[in-house]
């Protein structure tokens, strides 16, 4: 699923629609801290991806809302053990559809010790990481905007949290972490702020 750039990977489109109501998604969400062996598809990949801030609406209007419609998440995966994807730190582009590699190899122990040592991290086939541009918001609203924008991270996070309920899939989100051995693992701009690590994996049938 490669698209001509080599660094960069084109994501399969995201469904719309599914045999989970969202009834049963609040019933069944779930935080899960350890997960089933093997790969994820890069289908569900693309699929939590979408749900945090896929493109919905004229303009760019996203599935979470923004205060002011500013938006002010950036999103990066931490891809350890995903069919199609090889091991490294991807930046989502929303306006591609697409991940950008902007570190090679496994980070996931690395981040994991960046969050405490907390073994979801380590364990998870990929991780989602939430970071915030906060100058996107506090130019408009001053530092309320701050608030915003961690209000706005958590509709982003529920929302992965109730699409992994419907791809039988399990998360967590982590908010307990160092902030600058983060950045320095995913290599982020100094603009940004990482707000939330989110483990994605299979279940694991084992654990209820
Ligand atoms: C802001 C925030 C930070 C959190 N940080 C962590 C964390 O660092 N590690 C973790 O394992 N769970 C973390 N959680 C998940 C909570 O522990 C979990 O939601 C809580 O125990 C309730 O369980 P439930 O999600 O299964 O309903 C966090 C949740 C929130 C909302």
């Amino acid at each position: 699923m490669r698209g001509s750039n080599p660094e960069t990977v084109r994501l399969p489109e995201p469904l719309q629609d599914s045999n989970t109501s969202v009834e049963q998604a609040l019933l069944k969400r779930r935080s899960t801290r350890t997960y089933r062996d093997g790969p994820l598809t890069l289908s569900q990949v693309s699929q939590l991806l979408w749900a945090a801030q896929g493109v919905t609406g004229r303009g760019g209007l996203r599935t979470a809302p923004s205060a002011g419609a500013l938006y002010p998440l950036e999103i990066y995966v931490v891809a350890g053990n995903v069919d199609g994807l090889p091991q490294g730190v991807y930046y989502y582009r929303l306006s591609g559809n697409d991940l950008i590699r902007m570190v090679n190899g496994d980070k996931r122990g690395r981040l994991c010790k960046a969050a405490l040592g907390q073994s979801s991290v380590k364990n998870a086939a990929a991780v989602m990481v939430f970071s915030a541009v906060y100058e996107r918001v506090t130019v408009k609203y001053g530092d309320r905007g701050i608030q915003y924008v961690h209000m706005e991270a958590g509709h982003a996070a529920q929302n992965v949290c109730l699409q992994a309920v419907s791809l039988d899939m399990g998360t967590v989100v982590i908010g307990a972490f160092h902030d600058e051995a983060v950045k320095e693992v995913l290599k982020m701009s100094d603009r940004e702020q990482p707000l939330y690590i989110i483990p994605m994996g299979r279940i694991n049938l084992n654990v209820a």
